[in-house]
C-alpha cells in the first residue's frame, strides 16, 4: 500500500498495523517523515513501514495494490496519479471537497456526479463513496480545532511574538470548519482501478 502526502503517518501506520500489509508513506515534508517513523516503531510496525521524503508527482514507476491519496489534491490532480501508481485491478482512495444539496450549482465546487464522472472517463468504477453529513463535519472538525488550539496556546507562550500568526490560523481553520458543513462538504472515494 502507498500513502501519497502521508503527513505524520496515523493512516498508512493503522492500515500497517490493522491488515498487516507493507506500507509505503511519501511525503514533502521531511519533520512529518520522521514522525511517521517513530509513530511506526512506536505502534510496533516498524518493520513493515517504508517512509520516504519526497514529492507526490515524483514517486517512481513501482505498482502498488492500493494507494491512497488524503488530504493532498483536488480530484482532477488526485486520478492521475493515482492511477498511474496502482497495479491494473487494484484500488486508490481519494478526497476531495464537494458541492451539495439546492445550491450546488451555484458553487464553485465539482459535485460528487463530477467527480464520478471523471473516475468512469478514466476507465476505473466508484467501489464505494461517502459524503460527510453536516453533523458528522462539525464533530470531526471540532475535535481537531480543538486539538489546534491547544498546540497553538502552546506555541505561543514558547513563542510570544507568533502569537498573532497562530490567531489568524485559528480564524481562518474556524472559517473553514463553517464553509464545510454547509453546501460543500468533505467526501471519499474508493475506486477500483480498470485494467487498462
Ligand atoms: C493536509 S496534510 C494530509 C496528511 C494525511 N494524508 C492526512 O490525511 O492526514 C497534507 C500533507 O501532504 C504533504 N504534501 C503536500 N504536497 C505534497 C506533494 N506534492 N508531495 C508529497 N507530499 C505533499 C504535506 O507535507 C502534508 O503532510
Amino acid at each position: 500500500m502507498l500513502d501519497l502526502g502521508c503527513g505524520k503517518g496515523a493512516v498508512a501506520v493503522e492500515i500497517a498495523r490493522a491488515i498487516g500489509c507493507f506500507v509505503t508513506g511519501v511525503d514533502a515534508f521531511e519533520p512529518f517523515v520522521m514522525s511517521c517513523r517513530g509513530l511506526a516503531a512506536v505502534k510496533g510496525v516498524g518493520s513493515r513501514c517504508d517512509f520516504r521524503v519526497g514529492l507526490a508527482e515524483r514517486v517512481g514507476s513501482t505498482r502498488y495494490d492500493a494507494v491512497v491519496l488524503l488530504n493532498l489534491f483536488p480530484y482532477e490532480r488526485a486520478i492521475p496519479i493515482a492511477r498511474r501508481l496502482t497495479k491494473p485491478g487494484g484500488y486508490y482512495l481519494l478526497d476531495d471537497a464537494v458541492a451539495v444539496g439546492a445550491g450546488a450549482k451555484e458553487a464553485s465546487f465539482p459535485t460528487a456526479r463530477d467527480v464520478a464522472e471523471a473516475i468512469e472517463f478514466a476507465g476505473d468504477r466508484v467501489a464505494r463513496f461517502k459524503v460527510w453529513t453536516k453533523p458528522e463535519v462539525q464533530r470531526r472538525e471540532r475535535a481537531n480545532y480543538e486539538l489546534l488550539r491547544r498546540n497553538a496556546a502552546e506555541l505561543a507562550r514558547a513563542s510570544p511574538k507568533d502569537g498573532s500568526l497562530l490567531s489568524e490560523c485559528l480564524r481562518r481553520q474556524r472559517a473553514g470548519i463553517a464553509e464545510l458543513s454547509g453546501v460543500i462538504r468533505p467526501a471519499c472515494w474508493l475506486v477500483r482501478r480498470g485494467k487498462a
